[in-house]
């Protein structure tokens, strides 16, 4: 995997504490010690296509000029990210307010801070050129993730993980190449109105809108669905999930990687969710978000491991 991926999108500090369960409205609860670590849809997708996707990787993102500002451009630093189209802003470092239960689910508030201010300016737009691949979320503006998409050159891939869920507007379905949800957010996309319930369902719906989608399926892997072909279930290694924060995240940004080596979706894509699986599978086990991300030489052997990622 030696391609070139730019992420766009998030990072923020994460603010955690384990919880026996999660609070109900109106409820106080004592949970363990706070930890505070590097964070953030976009940042986490980043360390994960440098670290365990092996891929170029550069981040455009927006900092405060705070001291989470310093621990987030340390932690993608450190992950091998690129860093220099990353602008510091007069705006608190995005946050996130995080419980993670025992059997590793979490729940999460996000203060978007600085992230309301990412742009893509003269600087970016250069970088998103030469990528094979562009990677955003939602928690930037979506002019900001419309304007990103657009910079990429022909032939280069976008992809979104449209998380947290929100509308898409035309402009922006009609940049995708892939579309990367969970179940949740894949029925928000596909609207009531479609009728759709199991991931195929809700695969094929949005088949109507995006050449490929994949579906998330937590413990039971992955959905791969690409026009003109049957979709295809991925199962996940089994492993004893500790935190489930940023997992998705990992399993982004090794989907994006893998396809950044290998050109175009396609029979790219599939390869890729395998590799994306495994480095996913890697990441609930561990504590944190970008702290959790694996090296590429694990995902590797556990994805040859389970016999897929010739
Ligand atoms: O996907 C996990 C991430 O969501 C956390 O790191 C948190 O910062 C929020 O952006």
């Amino acid at each position: 995997m030696t391609g070139q991926v730019v992420v766009v999108g998030s990072a923020n500090v994460d603010l955690v504490v384990d919880v026996p369960r999660h609070p109900a409205g109106g409820e106080t609860i004592l949970g363990g010690d706070l930890r505070r670590t590097p964070g953030g849809k976009g940042a986490n997708q980043a360390v994960a296509a440098a670290r365990a996707g092996g891929a170029d990787t550069t981040f455009v993102g927006a900092l405060g000029r705070d001291e989470s500002g310093e621990l987030l451009l340390a932690s993608l630093a450190g992950a091998g990210v690129r860093t220099d189209t990353v602008e510091r802003v007069d705006a608190p470092t995005g946050t996130a307010l995080i419980t993670v239960s025992p059997d590793g689910e979490n729940a999460i508030v996000v203060a978007p801070g600085a992230n309301s201010r990412v742009r893509v300016g003269a600087a970016q737009a250069r970088r998103i050129a030469a990528a094979d691949v562009v990677l955003a979320q939602l928690e930037i503006p979506l002019d900001t993730v419309i304007a990103a998409a657009r910079e990429r050159r022909a032939g280069a891939l976008f992809v979104l993980n449209a998380a947290p869920s929100r509308d898409l507007p035309d402009a922006l379905w009609d940049q995708l190449d892939v579309l990367v949800v969970n179940e949740h957010e894949a029925a928000d996309l596909a609207g009531a109105g479609s009728g759709a319930a199991t991931p195929e369902e809700l695969a094929a719906a949005l088949l109507a809108r995006v050449p490929a989608v994949v579906v998330t399926l937590g413990a039971a892997g992955s959905l791969v669905a690409e026009r003109g072909a049957d979709a295809v279930r991925v199962p996940a290694a089994k492993v004893a999930a500790v935190d489930t924060t940023g997992a998705g995240d990992t399993y982004c940004g090794v989907l994006a990687a893998s396809l950044a080596g290998s050109g175009r979706a396609g029979s790219g894509l599939l390869r890729a969710a395998h590799l994306a699986g495994s480095a996913g599978a890697l990441a609930v086990t561990r504590p944190g978000a970008q702290d959790a991300v694996p090296d590429v030489a694990d995902v590797v052997a556990l994805a040859e491991t389970l016999g897929k990622a010739s």
